[in-house]
């Protein structure tokens, strides 16, 4: 399935769905299961400021995240999309799994824009996200946006 086409799936699966944690738990299950060379595809949500771990697809992961900590802290704090093509020369880098070598981390925005949750994709491959990638995450993370 072309990117178009799964972003038209993913927006009729949460048609209508107004629980958030729904919405995550499906949006996690779709993208591990229908994008290619992916080792881990989940949310953590903002609370009390910093990231607590929210529903997702791979290997057990670290709970609570700092803002500012890590790729996800890290978008969190910049309220923007972070593209990291080799995580191991990005500092500070949280590895909770061994087998990641790139990552990607789009923030999820309510109506008055504040972050309250990220999404986090894990690749075990170098440089598996570009523009494209990208492009297509931030099309998720938007079909999200529209129930907030
Ligand atoms: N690598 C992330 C931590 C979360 S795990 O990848 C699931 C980071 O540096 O923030």
């Amino acid at each position: 399935m072309n990117n178009k086409l799964l972003l038209e799936s993913l927006n009729a699966l949460l048609d209508n769905e107004p629980d958030f944690i729904v919405a995550m738990a499906n949006t996690s299950a779709f993208i591990f299961n229908e994008i290619k060379n992916l080792n881990w595809a989940g949310f953590y949500r903002v609370v009390d400021g910093n990231l607590v771990l929210g529903p997702f697809q791979g290997k057990v992961a670290c709970t609570r995240i700092k803002k500012g900590n890590g790729v996800c802290g890290t978008a969190l704090k910049e309220n923007q999309t972070i593209l990291v093509k080799n995580v191991h020369e990005f500092p500070g880098h949280i590895a909770c799994d061994s087998a990641s070598n790139s990552e990607i981390v789009v923030p999820v925005k309510n109506k008055s824009g504040e972050c309250i949750a990220v999404l986090d994709i894990d690749s075990p491959l170098l440089e598996r996200f570009g523009e494209e990638e990208k492009e297509f995450f931030e099309g998720v993370v938007k079909i999200l946006e529209v129930n907030l």
